[in-house]
Parts: C-alpha cells; sequence; structure tokens
C-alpha cells in the first residue's frame, strides 16, 4: 500500500496535467451540436484509461457513448465492484459570469476552474489515479473493478438503463461506487446515503397564433405569460408546501435520529443565507434549510420563456409562454405517479383561454438505504484514513439517475463517496474541484479496495 501511496504524491502535477486535459472537451449533454464532443471525449477516456492498463472499450448507444474499462482480469473468485462516473457536463452558460472561460482550466490557489472540474470528472479521474498506481507499482489489487463512465448524466442516463439491462452478466457486482456527491467541508468527508429523485417536464400555454400588438388586442385576449404566472403561481400556498393533490402522500418522513444528526452538520442559516446572496432563507414551513434541500420534496421552475427577450422594448401580446419544470422526490416517492398527479393538477388549474400542453421529460427514483452495512462500515474506514477526519453519514438534495437502476437492475447498493465542496459552483458559472480533494480522493479509492475486500 505505501509504494501505491508514494506513487500517488510523486505523480500529482502529472494527474492535475492530464485533467486538465480532460476538462477541455466541451461535453455537454444537453446541447445537440457537442454530440462530437462528447465522442472526442470518451475517445479519449479509452486511450487514457488503455493507458494506465486497463481494458478499454467504447460502447455506442442511442445517444452519447459509454466507456467500459476492466482491470486485468486475475485468477480467482474475488469482489468485483463497479466505478461509476459521468463524462457529461452541464451547459456553461451564462458565459460572461465566469472569471475564466469554462473550457480552459485554470488553477488558482489549491483551485481547479473549469466546467465539470468538481461534476464530476475530476471526482472520477481520482478513482482512475488511484487504480492506476495499483496497477503500475504492479500492488495487487484486492477486488476486480469495472468503470462505466457514462455521457448522459446530466440530461437523465436514458441509455444507461437498457445498457445495464444488455450487460448484467459482465456488470454482476457486489457493490457500485460513485464519487459525484459532496462533503460539507473539507475536513468533514461524508457517505452519502440517501438521493433526491427527480421528475422532469414541459408546459407551454398557447394564446393567440401569433404575436399580437398589444394596444390593439391587449384586454380582449388572455396573455399566455400573465397566464402562466398565475398558474404557476398557484403551484405553492402560503406554507411553502406543493399542492399537486397527493405531493406528499408516499413521504418517508426523517426520524428523530436523523434530524438530530443533521443539527450537528457545521454552519448557521445566516453564514447559508449570506453564501447564497439572498435577502432570506425560504422553503416549507417546519423544516430547517438542511431538512428542505434533502428530504423534503420540492418543485422548481428551471426556465421560463415567454415574449420579447432582445434589447429595447416590444409591445406585445406573446403567442406563448413556457416553463421547464423539475420536482424532487424523496422516499417513497414515484416519478411516474408524481408526473401522473403533477399534469392532471396542472391541467384542472388551467384557464379555458388557453391551450395546454405538457411534455413529461426524464425522471429517477430517490435513493435511500440503511447506512449500517458492513461496505458501509468499511467505506467509512478508507475516508477516515484518506481525510484524516470522522466521517459523517448525510443525505443530499441532487440527484443520480442510475443508482436506482443498479439496485433494480443489478440488485446492489451503491457507495456515494462525494469529493466536491458546497462552494465548487456545481452547475453554476465558475465551476472548480479543490486539488486537497483530488488527492484525498485518490487516497480514498486506494485504500477503499482493501478494505471493500475484508468485508467478503
Ligand atoms: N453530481 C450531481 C448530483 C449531486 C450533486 C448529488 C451534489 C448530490 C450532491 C449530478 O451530476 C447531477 O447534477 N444530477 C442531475 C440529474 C438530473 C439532471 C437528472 C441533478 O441532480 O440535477
Ligand atoms: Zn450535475
Amino acid at each position: 500500500m505505501n509504494d501505491v501511496l508514494d506513487y500517488l504524491k510523486t505523480n500529482q502535477p502529472r494527474f492535475v496535467e492530464e485533467l486538465c486535459e480532460l476538462l477541455r472537451f466541451p461535453s455537454i449533454s444537453a446541447q445537440p451540436q457537442h454530440k462530437k464532443d462528447l465522442r472526442a471525449c470518451a475517445a479519449w477516456l479509452v486511450q487514457h484509461c488503455r493507458r494506465i492498463g486497463l481494458n478499454a472499450e467504447l460502447c455506442p448507444t442511442p445517444g452519447h457513448p459509454i466507456v467500459l474499462a476492466r482491470t486485468p482480469r486475475r485468477a480467482g473468485v474475488r469482489p468485483h465492484y463497479l466505478v461509476y462516473g459521468h463524462y457529461d457536463v452541464q451547459p456553461p452558460e451564462p458565459f460572461d459570469l465566469w472569471n475564466s472561460p469554462p473550457f480552459e482550466p485554470t488553477i488558482r490557489g489549491r483551485q481547479l476552474f473549469a466546467r465539470g472540474a468538481a461534476d464530476n470528472k475530476g471526482q472520477f479521474f481520482a478513482h482512475l489515479k488511484a487504480v492506476e498506481a495499483y496497477l503500475k507499482t504492479s500492488t495487487s489489487l484486492p477486488c476486480d473493478l469495472t468503470f462505466v463512465l457514462e455521457g448522459e448524466e446530466e440530461t437523465g442516463s436514458a441509455s444507461l438503463t437498457p445498457f445495464l439491462r444488455a450487460h448484467r452478466r459482465e456488470l454482476r457486482c457486489d457493490g457500485v461506487v460513485i464519487s459525484d456527491t459532496g462533503i460539507p467541508k473539507k475536513n468533514l468527508p461524508a457517505l452519502t446515503y440517501a438521493l433526491r429523485g427527480i421528475a422532469a417536464l414541459e408546459v407551454t400555454l398557447r394564446g393567440p397564433s401569433r404575436d399580437l400588438h398589444s394596444g390593439l388586442f391587449g384586454g380582449s385576449v388572455e396573455n399566455p405569460a400573465m397566464a402562466l404566472s398565475q398558474l404557476l403561481a398557484k403551484l405553492r400556498d402560503a406554507k411553502g408546501r406543493v399542492t399537486i393533490p397527493g405531493f406528499y402522500e408516499d413521504v418517508v418522513a426523517l426520524t428523530p435520529l436523523e434530524r438530530k444528526q443533521l443539527r450537528r452538520l457545521p454552519g448557521t442559516e445566516k453564514s447559508y443565507r449570506r453564501f447564497l446572496g439572498v435577502p432570506q432563507l425560504y422553503g416549507e414551513k417546519g423544516f430547517a434549510s438542511t431538512e428542505r434541500t434533502t428530504a423534503r420534496p420540492t418543485f422548481e421552475i428551471n426556465g421560463l420563456t415567454s415574449g420579447y427577450q432582445g434589447e429595447g422594448g416590444k409591445t406585445i401580446v406573446p403567442a406563448w409562454a413556457r416553463a421547464k419544470i423539475t420536482m424532487r422526490l424523496v422516499a417513497n416517492q414515484q416519478p411516474e405517479k408524481i408526473m401522473k398527479a403533477t399534469v392532471a393538477w396542472l391541467r384542472q388549474l388551467c384557464p379555458p383561454t388557453v391551450h395546454i400542453e405538457i411534455s413529461a421529460g426524464h425522471g429517477a427514483p430517490p435513493y435511500l438505504i440503511e447506512p449500517t452495512g458492513a461496505q458501509v462500515q468499511a467505506a467509512l474506514r478508507a475516508l477516515r484514513t484518506a481525510f484524516r477526519y470522522e466521517p459523517v453519514l448525510i443525505r443530499e438534495g441532487g440527484s443520480i439517475p442510475i443508482v436506482s437502476d443498479f439496485k433494480r437492475i443489478l440488485g446492489v447498493d451503491t457507495l456515494l463517496l462525494g469529493l466536491a465542496l458546497p462552494n465548487d459552483n456545481i452547475h453554476s458559472p465558475n465551476e472548480k474541484f479543490d486539488l486537497d480533494c483530488f488527492t484525498a480522493g485518490q487516497r480514498m479509492s486506494a485504500l477503499l479496495w482493501p478494505e471493500l475486500a475484508k468485508t467478503e
């Protein structure tokens, strides 16, 4: 093990350079014009995996390719773990808020700035570097590993689910390891035992057959932007609760023990408010922010479009208005059931003065495990040694659509061992990754495999 850790220590500058190479690909899965960049990024990863000694292949899908990379198989029965990551990133817009261009990685102090630095390229790269250390120092790796790196996580992982089904045999494993979540701070490593699910939809209200002069026609027809605003405003009540009938029906409440643990996390409501730049926090009455963002479901408008968006003014009644919406779901809510209830509620609330169109998008169930098993204990030991601090168990509010499929299709739990800090700006301008988290992540990964092997 010392050889492995020494190898990691001496090779940091090269690792950072390689990560920068990976970060230069604008692998934005949501934008069709970047399809080639995703392919190029996946091809780079295949080459890189081969260079560090893995058997790697590029697997085409109807969407973006999946990279599969395995450690050379040895004789004997050994535990097999999947390491999942995603090489696609969120759109970097708005560009003008970036201090350095999103796809020109820039280091300031110990921070590496680039879109995808923390979410998720830097995090899964830490695992690749740990495996490289084993292979290049000829240290025997106590587990077989298969890396599954996909390019559609940020759009709902549509191709990976059928891929898991089709490759069920070769992907049979004892568990999945993912670093694509966060930690409360550098000296507080964490294992995430719950993620929220998600249900996405777009709603469009159509009024007149074209944009109209608002002086000539305003007052005689519905304004779709106004109708949409009023419609959406009805989706939450004065207590900050979502009004969709049955929305909270299946929600599993936090246990008293969980609520107590949450209160032990660092930070105050005031520092949180300052960090976010809001005049006041807002949310469902009766819950703390840490509860609202992890264990309570939400309804969010992600985008709202109507009428003239260019410079200056334009006096029109717009022909249509559209909202992009996602709901975050918690255990035991089901995306399909929530989607159905939402569509019915929107239709019911829609005034007869406009046409309503609703298109359902991706959905993913929430994830919640009992963090008491042997694998969790093994992971906590690796975290403790790598970070040199006592780890905490946390729930997180983000979603990783594929984790519930790992359970459903492969029958295994996922260890969520995140490396991102709260101020890493994932999905925001100036995303970054802390290089101390990068190195700690590599150590954690290196230490994890012997710990997991012990649980057999
Ligand atoms: N890495 C995030 C998820 C995450 C971040 C979980 C921090 C916990 C803590 C992931 O890349 C992500 O952003 N997922 C999307 C999925 C969605 C588009 C289907 C999300 O949560 O919005
Ligand atoms: Zn993300």
